[in-house]
């Protein structure tokens, strides 16, 4: 029916079947993680106290604390050193203990059961603390929303264990632990999880968030940032050794997040580490994506320390930087009878972890970043020559110092050039053949951080998804040379974000998926295995007529997948030839769409724009569609 309504001028898009040209790469389309917008702590890890191990600059932030109440720091963690002992107030009416505010509360599902474990000791003999999950401001009979009583019976340190059933749902409770009786009591690493954690494991991860993440299907994974590799400075720089083994004795560290924009300061915005290397490696594996480690190159966050070359590692003494990154192949893929592998097999995963990649380097740039490069480069070659190296070439899109990035790439032999691109409607639009005219014999693409910053838009409103679908296009038409892209960054959590837009939503019980997450999915589940040429005039769709296109095979689901994104403010009427194609019954479709630019989903309204599945008929080897005005739709056909 539709077929007839669609007038003789119809724009003809032509894919050409026969021609089945280059594989798309398995990590064509994958996902950018960092710990910025507590995306880490107080997001994606489950724990829920902050600052449990009192390592704080400032011991006590985000407790409060009340009765006689003392910091000591000699405590069983070397590199965690802080507990607090808690002594009988003087009358049996006082109280002692401490209150915990979690990030921005500690959220609660209704019937949930969660693990409160803590370090303790005590020193005179039997002890006992109540455990309250609270609601300091409820305006009810009480403030206690369920408590419960731990005994402590040693006198040395033990881990100690209750678990605790929420009756409510809650977004912003706070942990209490009072004092009972009158022996005194010693408390470390004050912790409490969720028991259901994704893939249920005990320092897991919060099973909403990490279900996005699965539900995706990233083809890879790129951790643990961004920004926090680097530091401002390198004391605070990423470093990974520090993230892997016990929980407990991981060091804090800096988060630059706190501090990198005055106009969205968190002053309690530190890194745990419980999240650590390890966490990634485990998490990559279960959501099917290729790892994608990020090291430091030996340099200190290039913004914050322009020219200055005293603020990074002098080249001589880099050693130290390129044996973390020799280690850190050692600890995903070495056996078990290597120093690194037996760390990794110690912490519950014996068998390899597989990594075949490695980002040495940030949003470096200038000979600075070339030249500490070159010995990372060498040296990896030498060791794990199977190994592929992703150098960067800055944080311009395109100018001198791009060119001059690639150039160094080239020159350094890097396997992979990742490019960052936040940029505005304009800049997306006018980029559909952005890697046509790129070195086919160079290093591969890896499109790392982008994502459509509009201008005064600086949200996850439906346009700038459009937009994002329609560049992507770009990369799909030329797999020949792109082999990664990751949208950026991939969460915020709604009181405490620093940066948008982002990936996915969350506060402490809810989450939404942004349309960009949308246009992300629908790329990576429908990526298909092999280019095909998708022309309009003979030329590839790149906005000329306010269309872009692309098209792929799928050889093992035994599909042809067009994507089509219809940026301009009329609907189109449309021909979709699929030169070479027999028989076909019928087309599945995949729409994303909306009438208002600057409609967004939210956590009220999280599926106020979501993809909606459709099917329509093909005849002659031809679609005749109707595409409505800022449209993102895909048809598959089954051949
Ligand atoms: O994604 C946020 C930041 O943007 C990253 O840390 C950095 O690489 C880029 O500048």
């Amino acid at each position: 029916m539709l077929a007839s309504m669609i007038s003789a001028s119809a724009e003809t898009i032509e894919v050409n079947v026969k021609k089945v040209g280059a594989p798309i790469q398995p990590t064509m389309y994958g996902m950018f993680f960092e710990d910025i917008n507590y995306a880490a702590d107080g997001g994606l890890y489950g724990e829920l106290v902050k600052n449990r191990s009192f390592e704080f600059p400032q011991a006590f932030m985000g407790w409060k604390v009340f009765g006689k109440v003392t910091l000591k720091d000699d405590g069983p963690f070397d590199r965690c050193p802080h507990y607090v002992s808690l002594a009988y107030p003087g009358h049996n009416e006082r109280r002692t203990g401490l209150q915990n505010e979690g990030y921005f509360g500690i959220g609660l599902l209704k019937d949930a059961e969660y693990r409160f474990t803590v370090w303790a000791k005590a020193p005179t003999g039997h002890a006992q603390i109540k455990v309250q999950l609270i609601d300091e401001h409820s305006m009810g009979e009480t403030q206690v929303i369920v408590q419960d009583k731990l005994d402590v019976t040693t006198k040395d340190w033990k881990k100690y264990e209750l678990t605790i059933k929420s009756p409510v749902a809650h977004n912003n409770a706070n942990l209490r632990i009072i004092l009972a009786g009158k022996n005194p009591i010693d408390l470390e690493h004050v912790s409490l999880f969720p028991k259901e954690t994704f893939k249920n494991r005990e320092n897991g991860l919060r099973k909403d968030l990490a279900q996005a993440l699965a539900d995706a299907h990233p083809g890879i994974f790129r951790f643990p940032g961004g920004c926090i590799v680097e530091g401002v400075d390198l004391a605070t720089r990423y470093q990974w050794k520090n993230t892997i083994g016990p929980v407990e004795n991981r060091p804090l560290n800096q988060n630059r997040w706190e501090y990198t924009f005055e106009h969205r300061y968190f002053s309690d915005y530190y890194q745990s580490y419980g999240l650590g290397f390890f966490e990634y490696f485990q998490l990559c594996e279960d959501i099917g994506a290729d790892a994608l480690p990020v090291l430091n190159v030996g340099m200190a966050c290039q913004f914050q320390n322009r020219n200055n070359e005293a603020a990074h590692v002098p080249v001589d003494q880099l050693q130290p930087y390129i044996q973390d990154a020799l280690d850190l192949i050692e600890f995903a893929n070495g056996d078990e009878n290597t120093t690194w592998g037996k760390k990794r097999a110690e912490m519950g995963h014996p068998a390899p972890f597989n990594m075949k990649y490695i980002a040495i380097g940030n949003e470096q740039w200038d000979d600075m970043y070339y030249k500490r490069l070159k010995p990372f480069v060498n040296a990896v070659r030498k060791a794990y020559p199977e190994i592929k190296i992703v150098g960067t070439s800055g944080p311009d899109s395109e100018g001198e110092m791009f060119d001059k990035g690639w150039k160094a790439m080239k020159e350094l032999k890097a396997d992979l050039v990742d490019e960052h691109f936040y940029r505005n409607e304009d800049w997306f639009l006018s980029h559909g053949l952005r890697y046509e005219s790129y070195d086919r014999k160079g290093p591969k693409v890896f499109a790392g951080e982008y994502a459509c910053h509009g201008k005064g838009k600086k949200w996850n409103h439906f346009e700038a998804s459009l937009l994002e679908a329609a560049l992507m296009t770009d990369f799909e038409r030329n797999a020949d040379v792109v082999y990664m892209t990751a949208y950026a960054p991939l969460f915020a959590h709604i009181d405490g974000w620093q940066w948008r837009p982002d990936l996915i939503w969350f506060d402490n019980t809810r989450m939404f998926k942004s349309c960009s997450y949308y246009v992300q999915q629908a790329y990576m589940t429908n990526k298909g295995t092999n280019m095909l040429p998708c022309t309009m005039d003979k030329k590839p769709v790149a906005g000329e007529t306010g269309l872009y296109a692309s098209a792929v095979i799928d050889k093992d689901k035994k599909e042809y997948i067009v994507k089509v994104i219809n940026v301009s403010n009329d609907s189109k009427d449309l021909s979709i030839n699929l030169k070479g194609l027999k028989t076909a019954n019928a087309v599945e479709t995949i729409t994303l769409s909306s009438t208002e630019m600057d409609a967004e989903n939210t956590l009220d309204q999280p599926e106020k724009i979501v993809p909606v599945n459709g099917v329509m008929s093909i005849s002659n080897a031809t679609i005749s569609d109707k595409l409505a005005a800022k449209t993102f739709r895909i048809y598959k056909v089954k051949y």
